[in-house]
């Protein structure tokens, strides 16, 4: 198997080898046949798309089934590992409405994620985990992409679309308006950032709306990629920012189905917006719909169960954060799994994240942080896997599942 296995992989990847400085992180290896591989071709999959959760209730029209979500299941010809790997995503290119541009409000308002191949045409993450013998899962999240939505439905009234000048002064062209102490460093964009450039209104074509971002909205995603798990068994998940405290909600209802958690840059940080726009957020710390804490909390009964504290930096390039008094209740059924949290050196999340992954840390959390730039791999923004040196980073992905996921 191990042979017919490198045999896969070789078939598909040119292996060029490089020097990265990755002392503190135990389970990288630098002899992983796929590390900074460029690839070749796509790998032949087999495509079948269902739909999983909702439930039927009665509308102005008669019976109707809500909050379904749609699934795309990727299979390889030649499947190598026990458990696929679940993207935490939203739609990609699909039906789509823009509702007002002019009321975007927060990274948490889009979804415009590509697992796919990327926006100037270069091989993707799905294509990468499909190439090393992975089943891999998309969906788009309830309300968005492919699972059905009503306009008339109330909550969908406040649905938001993405700002052209948002997505290029958070996303993609941070070094130009500098919002945040780390994106001058952003260099990994592939293309200009402007409208016209090929890239770039490709990019910003596959946005879609989105549903707002309260706790039982929050809770109806959770609840249908539960169901996924429930119909697909145990899986790795792979969340990106507001799939983060999806992936939350989905390990604390499923810890036994959740192998393992990559959250890239997950929203954040605890209690609070910062760099974007502030004030409270994120009332359950790391999510808004409420999540399984010992002890336990329950804010509609008792609105200041958190006792929090203020914890200053005293590095100016990182945020003061909102964290728990000790002791700090934990988080039980995430202490079940191993999880990786990923940082990109010059992303809004590289001036906070510290602070989620302190809180994590808190609440007893199995955590590993891979932060970028530690192993030498620089210049990347918010949507590092679709940017230049995408197939340069997702074997550290691989290479973390393969030695933490038993
Ligand atoms: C690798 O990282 C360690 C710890 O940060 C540092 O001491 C060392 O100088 C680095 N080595 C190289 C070759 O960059
Ligand atoms: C819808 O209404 C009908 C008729 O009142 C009722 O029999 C049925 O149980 C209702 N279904 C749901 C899902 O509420
Ligand atoms: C879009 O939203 C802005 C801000 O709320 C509002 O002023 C404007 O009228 C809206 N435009 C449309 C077409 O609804
Ligand atoms: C839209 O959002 C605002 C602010 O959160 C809220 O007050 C309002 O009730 C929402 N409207 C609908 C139709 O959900
Ligand atoms: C949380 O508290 C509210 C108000 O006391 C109660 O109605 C609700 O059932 C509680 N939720 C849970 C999950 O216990
Ligand atoms: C700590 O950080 C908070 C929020 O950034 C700020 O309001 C406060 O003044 C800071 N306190 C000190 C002592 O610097």
């Amino acid at each position: 198997m191990l042979f017919f296995s490198l045999l896969y992989i070789f078939a598909q990847y040119t292996v060029v080898v490089s020097a990265i400085n990755a002392t503190s992180l135990s389970w990288y290896d630098p002899q992983f046949p796929a590390l900074n591989a460029t690839p070749r071709e796509e790998v032949f999959a087999r495509r079948t798309y269902f739909y999983v959760g909702g439930r039927y209730s009665n509308g102005t029209g008669g019976s109707v089934i809500t909050d379904q979500m749609y699934v795309e299941k990727l299979e390889p010809q030649v499947v190598l590992h026990k458990y696929p790997i679940v993207f935490i995503t939203g739609g990609f290119q699909t039906a789509t409405v823009r509702t007002n541009l002019s009321t975007c409000k927060a990274a948490a308002d889009f979804h415009i994620q590509n697992w796919l191949n990327t926006p100037d045409d270069r091989t993707g993450w799905a294509s990468y985990f499909l190439s090393q013998g992975y089943i891999v899962y998309l969906a788009d999240h309830v309300k968005r992409g492919r699972s059905p939505w009503i306009v008339a439905d109330s909550a969908l009234l406040n649905t938001t679309a993405t700002g052209l000048t948002f997505v290029q002064d958070y996303f993609i062209a941070g070094e130009r308006t500098k919002l945040w102490p780390q994106a001058v460093l952003h260099t990994q964009w592939p293309g200009t950032a402007e409208v016209g450039d090929p890239t770039f209104d490709q990019f910003y074509a596959s946005q879609i709306q989105t549903a707002p971002n309260d706790g039982p909205f929050s809770q109806t995603v959770v609840d249908a990629y539960s169901a996924l798990l429930d119909k697909i068994g145990a899986s790795v998940l792979v969340s990106h920012s507001q799939g983060g405290p999806y992936g939350w909600g989905i390990g604390d209802a499923r810890p036994d189905l959740v192998k393992a958690i990559i959250a890239l840059e997950p929203e954040g940080p605890p209690f609070e917006n910062q760099v974007q726009r502030t004030g409270p957020a994120r009332s359950y710390g790391i999510t808004t719909a409420p999540i399984t804490y010992s002890p336990a909390v329950n804010l509609t009964a008792d609105a200041n169960a958190f006792t929090k504290v203020r914890v200053n930096s005293t590095d100016p390039n990182l945020a003061n954060c909102l964290l728990q008094a000790e002791p700090a209740k934990q988080l039980p059924n995430l202490k079940k799994f191993p999880i990786l949290m990923y940082t990109t050196e010059a992303s809004y999340h590289a001036f906070y994240d510290h602070c989620t992954y302190s809180y994590l840390v808190q609440a007893g959390v199995n955590l590993e942080w891979l932060q970028l730039k530690d192993i030498g791999i620089l210049g990347n923004a918010h949507f590092s896997f679709m940017e230049k040196n995408n197939m340069e980073i997702v074997p550290l992905l691989d290479m973390w599942i393969q030695a933490t996921v038993k």
